[in-house]
This record gives C-alpha cells, structure tokens and sequence, in this order.
C-alpha cells in the first residue's frame, strides 16, 4: 500500500483507521473520502474529498486524479438501520461495492473491504463458528455481506483483482460513535457508565456476541493488507474476534473499575432477533495462520483504556 483511498472515511472504524494509515504511509498518502464532512481530523489532516459511493464515476475520477494503489472501501449502511430500510441498504451496500471493485478493476489497485459476523445466519454452528460453514443470514444486512463476500472473491478469481476481508465482530471505540449496529449497546455502555452510573441494555442477558476493540481492527486490516499474497488461502472474508461476551461480562468488567455501576434491560426485538441469528464465538484459526492475526485487547483490558479515554473525552 503506497496510496490509498478510503470511503466512508468520517464513519466509527474510518475515523480511526485514516489517522492510524496516515501516520504510517503519510498525510498526503490516504485520501480520505465521505458523502458528508464533518469537523474531524479525517477531513482537516489530509487530503479529503466528498464522495457518493453509489457515483462510480466520481470515484473513478477521485482514484485517478491521487494515483491510488488500494482502495479500502468502508461506506455502509450497517445492521440495525439495514433492517430499518432494505431498500437503501441494497443500493449502498452493494451498489457502492460493485462501484468500488470496478475502480479497483479499471485501475488495478488492491482492494479491502470488512464483512461482518451479520454474514452468519440461524443455522450456522454458533460455537466456534468455522471459517467455511453454513451462511444463510436472514437479515437485509447479512445478505448484503455474503453476497459481497462472493462478489469480492469473483473479482479475485475473474479478473485477478487483489480483494481482501475480514468478518469483523461488533467493535467498540471512543473516537467516533457507531453507526447503527447490533453490537452498538458494548458501546454505549461505557458512556453511560461515566455520564449516569447506570445502563438499560436493548440486548438480553446471556446474549453472547464477538466483539474487539478499535485498535486491533485497524491493526487487523493493516496487517491483513501487508499479508504475502501467496499465504492466503481464503480472502473474503476471514474470521477474526477478540472478545466472546454478553451483556453481563460488561457489566462485570465495568464493577471491577466503577463498582457503584448498575444494570438493567429493556430489550429491543429487532435488535435481539438479529443478536439471536449471529454466532456466539467464532473461530480465528485461519486469520492466525494464514496471516497473524493476533487481537491485543481481551475485555478487563479494553474496558480500562475506553474508560480512560472517555474520561478525557467527556471532560
Ligand atoms: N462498526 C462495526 O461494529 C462493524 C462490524 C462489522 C463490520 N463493519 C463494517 O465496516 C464498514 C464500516 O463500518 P463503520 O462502523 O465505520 O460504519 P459507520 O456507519 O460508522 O460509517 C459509515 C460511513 O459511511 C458514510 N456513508 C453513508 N452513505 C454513504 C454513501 N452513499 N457514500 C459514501 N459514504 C457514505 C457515512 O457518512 C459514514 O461516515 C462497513 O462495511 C460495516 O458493515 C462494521
């Protein structure tokens, strides 16, 4: 990765993995882009460009006008909000991806973009859930990952287009807040912890659900797309976790730091039909040796720095 292009840039994992790619390859080498600005170092630290995913040819002009040699393409509508609005889902989500792919094609740049733990469904084994295994998603969302999954690894297997994924689990950070995802409330909680000392879960006790911590999804991605070619043997989309919880490992995790904390639940069906349908801990096995993957942060540990850190966020 030498110049990289980014969309959906200002969202919870972009606003984070731009400052992290800057850092390494440059300022002016990470072109961040977005179908909105906002008052984020995203937008004032480098290169920025406003960018509506579903206008192939404005990111076909952005790509060549920086000579991008990858594209990591974020923009998504994201689980909860899929299930709002299908439709749009279906338009940005896959329309955004083919886009992006065929700018990787016409320009020959390698290619990232995330699947999610959504790409699982209802049958899928939800222990230990294996790499290669049933996905029948029942979620607008999970639909849109599988087939993205299949579309990325056609552009490999078809055009030889050098696509690259991850499933990632829920992930929590503090930069950004999330866009509307079923693990939203591993989040949340933090923020409620510091500003009230109480939280109101919409997700049920004993749900348990893959999360990791910001920082070791932006590493992951990193390391992914630094990974020798000839070593991967699967590329859309490897499984990674770091954390395997529910609601009541959080709030256990969040006593040992703020032992006057309280919990309680008010549980949304949507979002917990779609909790029920994920798995409750996959399986790494192919990330670790296909490329390293190795997560950093378990859950005492990401819950000592997102209190720290919202601490000083929140003054
Ligand atoms: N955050 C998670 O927990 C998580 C988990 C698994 C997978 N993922 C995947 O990672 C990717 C990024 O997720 P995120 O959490 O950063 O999402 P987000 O919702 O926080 O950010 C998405 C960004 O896309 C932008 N956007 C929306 N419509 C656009 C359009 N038409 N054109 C250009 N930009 C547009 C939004 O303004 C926003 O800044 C998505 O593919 C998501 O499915 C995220």
């Amino acid at each position: 990765m030498k110049k990289i292009l980014i969309t959906g840039a200002l969202g919870q994992i972009g606003s984070e993995l731009t400052t992290k790619l800057r850092e390494i390859y440059g300022t002016d080498n990470v072109v961040a882009t977005d179908i909105r600005e906002a008052d984020s170092p995203v937008v004032t630290g480098g290169p920025f460009e406003i960018l509506d995913v579903t206008d192939y040819e404005k990111m076909l002009m952005i790509a060549k006008k920086y000579q991008v040699d990858t594209v990591i393409h974020l923009a998504a509508l994201l689980s909860a909000k899929a299930e709002n609005n299908p439709q749009l889902a279906w338009n940005l989500n896959m329309n955004g991806l083919m886009n992006a792919l065929e700018v990787a094609r016409e320009l020959d740049t390698k290619f990232f973009t995330p699947s999610s733990i959504g790409a699982f469904g209802p049958n899928t084994p939800k222990d230990l859930t294996p790499q290669d295994t049933i996905q029948r998603p029942t979620t607008m969302y999970g639909v849109n990952k599988v087939a993205g999954e299949l579309l990325c690894d056609y552009y490999y297997n078809r055009f030889g287009v050098d696509t690259r994924g991850v499933r990632f689990p829920g992930l929590i950070s503090y930069v950004t807040e999330p866009g509307g995802g079923t693990t939203d409330y591993a989040v949340e909680i933090y923020y409620e912890a510091l500003k009230k000392g109480s939280y109101t879960s919409y997700i049920a006790e004993g749900t348990q659900m893959d999360m990791m911590y910001m920082p070791d999804a932006v590493n992951a991605i990193i390391q992914l797309m630094e990974a020798d070619s000839e070593k991967l043997v699967h590329r859309n989309a490897f499984n990674i976790t770091a954390v395997s919880a529910s609601p009541e490992d959080f709030e256990a995790a969040i006593k040992k730091q703020l032992p006057e904390f309280t919990m309680d639940y008010k549980v949304d069906p949507v979002r917990q039909k779609i909790a029920e349908s994920w798995p409750n801990s996959i399986d790494c096995a192919a990330a670790k040796d296909e490329w390293g993957f190795e997560a950093k942060y378990d859950i005492d540990k990401m819950t000592t720095d997102m209190l720290e850190k919202l601490r000083e966020k929140l003054g």
